[in-house]
């Protein structure tokens, strides 16, 4: 894998936080980029029962040799980033785009008191969507515009396609999901930009022909937080008695569900060219898996899930989630 980028194939929550640390961990990646919208979008990873977010660093920063970029595409909170570098301690190893926006208290406060994005569309009111509405206005604030985070500013997209062009490992992580995506996904309930392959590709600065793998990520389930439509939808009741309750990373809503849409992963898998695809939480819907390491060991309802999504979909289920943990993770490359 020279050159993989992870995506998410529902409405975001698909678990693509882990799958990139557990890759980060397992390949040692040279580098790990974020593309997506920005502090919107939490990643969440267990190592040795000890929970870590990020929402504007790579989810790869536990892997203390891989340098964390941020591409110009992606909304920069400064003190969520300046936070997160400290926390990670990676002040040495974390470079951001000259050109990322910058969202600032005015994003923030109308995207938490705008009836339409509060309340019709449901967004996280981490700022985002005002923030996007101000690049395409021409009106945001750049990186290179702020000193606080000066000491971490490069050419993002110059430092990937030359790490590409000598052979290093490249991970470019999305955020979201598909059918959250500005274009693709279920307008209006959808976030402000693009989220699918060839935008996250854009946010980091790299074309189509650098890439060699699309890993699209799907959870054993459908879950989606805010508005919007969520086919097959079931009972809050029903989700807590499948253990399929969960709530969101920024905001801690409680997330609606639904289960595993093979037309939506269809459509998710055209739209990304996705080349295999990383299936997670596999033991919520057999507990038997829980924690199984190798596929031969699954109980025979879970291969039988995965076979079934793979003669479906036409791909490999390459990365099966069977744990919270990182290293609770099937691999079958
Ligand atoms: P916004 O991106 O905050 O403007 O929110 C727009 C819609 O996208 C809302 O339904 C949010 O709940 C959803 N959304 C945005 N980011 C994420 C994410 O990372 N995971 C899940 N849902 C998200
Ligand atoms: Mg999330």
């Amino acid at each position: 894998m020279p050159c993989v980028v992870t995506v998410g194939g529902f409405y975001g929550d698909e678990g693509k936080g882990k799958v990139v640390a557990y890759l980060s961990i397992k390949d040692n990646f040279d580098i790990a980029a974020r593309g997506g919208v920005g502090p919107n979008a939490g990643h969440t990873f267990i190592q040795n029962g000890k929970e870590y977010k990020v929402r504007m660093l790579p989810s790869a920063v536990l892997n203390a040799n891989t340098r964390l970029l941020v591409g110009a595409g992606v909304l920069v909170e400064p003190s969520i980033l300046l936070k997160e570098i400290q926390t990670f301690n990676t002040t040495d190893r974390t470079f951001v785009d000259f050109q990322c926006g910058i969202i600032d208290n005015v994003h923030q406060d109308k995207d938490k008191s705008n009836d339409h994005l509060k309340k019709v569309i449901g967004t996280t009111g981490s700022g985002t969507g005002p923030a996007n509405a101000d690049r395409a206005l021409r009106n945001i604030k750049l990186a290179k515009d702020i000193p606080e985070i000066a000491l971490y500013l490069e050419d993002v997209s110059n430092s990937i396609n030359h790490a590409i062009d000598t052979n290093e490992k490249v991970l470019i992580e999305g955020t979201q999901g598909t059918f959250l995506s500005l274009f693709h996904g279920t307008y209006p309930f959808v976030t402000s930009k693009d989220v699918t392959a060839s935008a996250i590709c854009s946010d980091v600065g790299i074309g189509p022909k650098k890439v060699d793998d699309v890993l699209i990520v799907f959870k054993s389930y459908v879950t989606r937080v805010g508005e919007g439509p969520l086919n097959c939808e079931i009972t809050p009741e029903q989700a807590r008695e499948k253990n399929w309750l969960e709530f969101g990373s920024v905001t801690g809503r409680q997330r609606r569900s639904a289960p595993f849409d093979y037309d939506l992963a269809k459509k998710a898998i055209q739209v990304n060219s996705a080349t295999q695809i990383a299936l997670t939480k596999l033991d919520v819907l057999y507990p038997q898996a829980k924690g199984i390491k190798d596929f031969s060991k699954l109980p025979q309802e879970a291969k039988d899930f995965v076979s079934n999504i793979e003669s479906e979909t036409g791909l490999p289920v390459t990365i099966v989630g069977t744990g919270a943990e990182i290293m609770d993770t099937i691999d079958r490359r």
